[in-house]
């Protein structure tokens, strides 16, 4: 007996493959993670994020340009501020002549298709490195979201054109959404990261911005890697507050969150490929343990399967990865 049906045979050469392919992805899908700091021709490496830089102003300008003509579309901007300018009230956060706002400026004027993204949380600015303000060992609700809507105020009329809430604390995307509103700022839209996490994964990327908490954990705000159904809830306040895409991270240890938000949400859906799931791939491969190139394009393509539109991923500008 021989089998009539053979999968197989829409596996047997490139074409065919292509077409049985039920997921692809493309550089359009993609948005960068870039940080920031003060100074000129400044490329400082990140030791746990070998390839990622932290960039001065001039030496983002000819990066943009390499990003653009690889259809890498979109950035997320984060900046290292100086511990000097660090305090408990975070108020570089809202300094209208920061670095973030010069950096909008900047970067608008030079590539005004460049879609510039910015995060709202104030651990990089909080010498407590908490996403909100702290008092007495607690980490503030409503007196941080005041300041987070002052801070989306201040990144629109600076040039962002999408502001990230990235905080978690409660009420915020309304908070925002109204404050943007109110200024006339109707079509800034917000992507809240309303399922995030407290997860290990973030380990990198708090060394390039010298953000880690110092004292506690973010567990009082971020969410427990145990639970879908507060995944859902908090989709449901995001969505009714004003949000215009939604944002799952981490990404590879939450792939059925971020399906599960796809099929329920009707809004475009994100996902955060974070710092440390980009280490491992780096650093197994810096070994010699495995083909990075193919790891990287897998998974991509594995966030993309699971129902992400567009992912936020150090690996948006490596070279050989593409799908197609
Ligand atoms: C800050 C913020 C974090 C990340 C993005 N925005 C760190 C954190 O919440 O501690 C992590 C990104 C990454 O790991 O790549 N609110």
């Amino acid at each position: 007996m021989h089998p009539l049906i053979r999968p197989r045979r829409n596996r047997k050469n490139n074409l065919v493959r292509h077409w049985r392919s039920e997921t692809k992805w493309c550089r359009a899908d993609l948005v960068y993670p870039v940080f920031l700091i003060e100074g000129s021709k400044q490329k400082q490496g990140i030791s746990s994020l070998p390839g990622q830089y932290r960039w001065s102003l001039d030496e983002l300008l000819p990066l943009a340009e390499k990003s653009l003509k690889m259809g890498v579309q979109a950035w997320a901007l984060f900046p290292a501020i100086e511990k000097a300018l660090k305090n408990p009230l975070a108020s570089e956060a809202i300094n209208p002549h920061g670095l973030i706002c010069r950096a909008l400026g900047e970067l608008k004027k030079r590539f005004p298709e460049l879609t510039l993204i910015t995060d709202i949380a104030l651990d990089p600015y909080s010498s407590d490195g908490h996403d909100g303000l702290v008092e007495d060992g607690n980490v503030l609700n409503d007196k941080s979201v005041d300041i987070l809507a002052q801070m989306a105020l201040l990144h629109a009329q600076s040039g962002a054109d999408i502001v990230a809430p990235s905080d978690m604390m409660d009420g915020r995307v309304l908070a925002i959404r109204e404050t943007l509103e109110e200024n006339n700022f109707h079509n800034t839209q917000i992507i809240s990261y309303c399922a995030k996490y407290a997860s290990a994964f973030y380990g990198p990327f708090r060394e390039a911005l010298d953000s880690a908490p110092k004292s506690g954990d973010k567990k009082t705000y971020q969410m427990d890697p145990a639970n879908k159904k507060e995944a859902l809830l908090e989709m449901e306040l995001d969505q009714s507050e004003g949000a215009d895409i939604l944002m799952v991270k981490p990404a590879l240890a939450y792939l059925d969150i971020i399906h599960e938000i796809k099929e329920q949400s009707l809004l475009p859906i994100a996902a955060y490929n974070v710092s440390g799931e980009y280490a491992m791939i780096k650093a197994a491969a810096e070994k010699g343990w495995l083909d990075e190139k193919k790891a990287i394009a897998e998974t991509l393509l594995s966030i993309k399967r699971a129902g992400a539109d567009i992912i936020f991923t150090y690996f948006a500008l490596d070279e050989g990865i593409d799908s197609l």
